[in-house]
C-alpha cells in the first residue's frame, strides 16, 4: 500500500515524538511491504516564527493532498503573551476547522504493567477500557460571539456554546456506531439540569438511541461524570459529549492509565484526511531533554493505520509491540514509578521498534 501521510510536528516535544511515529511507521512499511511517504508542515509557534501565522495556508494545502495528518503538539511559553490571533493554539482550533474534524476519539485503556504508575488504586483501574468521544468543531470552543465587551458601562465578557442540531446527531451516531461494536453502552454526558444546549444534546441522544435497539443509552451529568471516573471508571464503554466537557473529562482519564503521555486521540473528519495526535501538549518543562515520553504519539499513529488506511494487523502490530516494550519493564521517566533506571525517547523508540522488527 502506497500512502501520503503530513507531520505537523509543532513544538517542544511535539518535535521528538512525532520522530518517533515515523520510524515506527517506517519499521511497519519494511516489515509489510507497504511505502509511507512523508511530507512536513508548519503549525503553532514554530510557523508563527517562522511564517507570522499560527497555521499557514500551506500546510492546509499539504493537509488536503494527503492520506492522514500526524500532529505532534503546540504552544510553550514563548508565545503566552501574544495578542491572540498570534497564539499557537490558535493554529489547532484552525486546523480543527479547515480539516472538518468534528470527532475527537480518545481511547482509555489499561496496561497491566503500569498499575504502580496510576494514583488510583489496581481494583479500580483494571479493566479498564472505553472511549471519549469529544465533538471537535463547535460548541463553547466556537461559538460566536467571543470577546471582551462592556455591559451597563462596565467591563464584560461572552462566550457562546452554539451548536446546530446536525452537529450534535452526527457525534452521538458516531458514539453509537463505535459501542455497537464494543461493550453497547452509550453514556452521554450534559449540563442539561442548567443549559438549554444540553437539553437538545439529550432529545437528539434518545432520537438517535431508538435506532440502536441493541445499545443502551445514559445520560450523566457532567460534575458525576467527573466524580465516575476516578470512583468506577469500569462502567464505562463509549462516552460522548460536548467540545470543552470532553477537553476536561479526557484530561482527567488521562491520568487512570498513568500518564498523559500514554494517550493517543484520533480527530476524524467528514471528508478528507483524518488527524492523529497525542492528547499531551509540548510539555515546555520537559521540551528539548530527550526524555519524554513517545508512547502516545506512537499509539495516535497505530489508530492512523487503523482507522485511515483500514490496516488493522499492522494497528495491532504497533499496538503489541508498545505492550511487550511495557512489560519488559522499559520505561521513560513519567510512567517509572520507584524504577530508578529510565529510557530516553530515542531509546523507547528503539526499544518499540525492535519490538516491531523482531515480531516478524
Ligand atoms: P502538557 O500536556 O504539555 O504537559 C502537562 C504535564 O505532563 C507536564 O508536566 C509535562 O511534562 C507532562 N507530559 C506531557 N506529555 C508528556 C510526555 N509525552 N512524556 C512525559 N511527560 C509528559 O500540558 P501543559 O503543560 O498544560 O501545556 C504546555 C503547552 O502545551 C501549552 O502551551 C499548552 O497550550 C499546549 N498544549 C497543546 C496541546 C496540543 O497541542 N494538542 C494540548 C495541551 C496543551
Ligand atoms: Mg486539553
Amino acid at each position: 500500500m502506497r500512502r501520503k501521510i503530513t507531520v505537523l510536528p509543532g513544538d517542544g516535544i511535539g518535535k521528538e515524538v512525532t520522530r518517533g511515529a515515523i520510524e515506527i511507521l517506517e519499521a511497519v512499511a519494511e516489515r509489510y511491504g507497504h511505502e509511507f511517504e512523508f511530507q512536513y508542515g508548519e503549525i503553532g509557534g514554530t510557523a508563527i516564527d517562522n511564517s507570522g501565522t499560527p497555521l499557514p495556508d500551506e500546510t492546509i494545502e499539504l493537509c488536503k493532498s494527503s492520506d492522514a495528518v500526524l500532529l505532534g503538539a503546540v504552544g510553550g511559553p514563548k508565545w503566552d503573551n501574544q495578542p491572540s490571533h498570534l497564539r499557537p493554539e490558535r493554529g489547532l482550533l484552525a486546523i480543527r476547522k479547515q480539516l472538518n474534524l468534528y470527532a475527537n476519539l480518545r481511547p482509555i485503556s489499561y496496561f497491566s504493567s503500569l498499575a504502580e504508575s496510576s494514583p488510583l488504586r489496581k481494583e479500580i483501574i483494571e479493566e479498564v477500557d472505553f472511549v471519549i468521544v469529544r465533538e471537535l468543531t463547535g460548541g463553547l470552543y466556537f461559538g460566536k460571539p467571543s470577546e471582551r465587551t462592556t455591559h451597563e458601562g462596565k467591563e464584560a465578557v461572552v462566550d457562546t456554546l452554539f451548536y446546530q442540531k446536525d452537529e450534535i446527531k452526527r457525534i452521538i451516531e458516531l458514539a453509537f456506531e463505535l459501542a455497537s461494536k464494543r461493550k453497547k453502552r452509550v453514556t452521554s454526558v450534559d449540563k442539561a439540569n442548567v443549559l438549554e444546549s444540553s437539553r437538545l444534546w439529550r432529545e437528539t441522544a434518545e432520537e438517535v438511541a431508538a435506532h440502536y435497539p441493541e445499545v443502551e443509552l445514559e445520560h450523566m451529568l457532567v460534575d458525576n461524570a467527573a466524580m465516575q471516573l476516578i470512583r468506577n471508571p469500569r462502567q464505562f464503554d463509549v462516552m460522548v459529549t460536548e467540545n470543552m466537557f470532553g477537553d476536561i473529562l479526557s484530561d482527567e482519564a488521562s491520568v487512570l492509565t498513568g500518564s498523559l503521555g500514554m494517550l493517543p486521540s484520533a480527530s476524524l473528519s467528514t471528508e478528507g484526511p483524518n488527524l492523529f495526535e497525542p492528547i499531551h501538549g509540548s510539555a515546555p518543562d520537559i521540551a528539548g531533554k530527550n526524555i519524554a515520553n513517545p508512547i502516545a504519539m506512537i499509539l495516535s499513529a497505530a489508530s492512523m493505520l487503523r482507522l485511515s488506511f483500514g490496516l488493522e494487523e499492522e494497528a495491532e502490530a504497533v499496538e503489541k509491540a508498545v505492550k511487550d516494550t511495557l512489560d519488559s519493564g522499559a520505561r521513560t521517566g513519567d510512567i517509572a514509578g520507584g524504577q530508578t533506571s529510565t529510557l530516553t525517547t530515542k531509546e523507547m523508540i528503539a526499544e518499540i521498534k525492535g519490538a516491531i522488527l523482531d515480531q516478524a
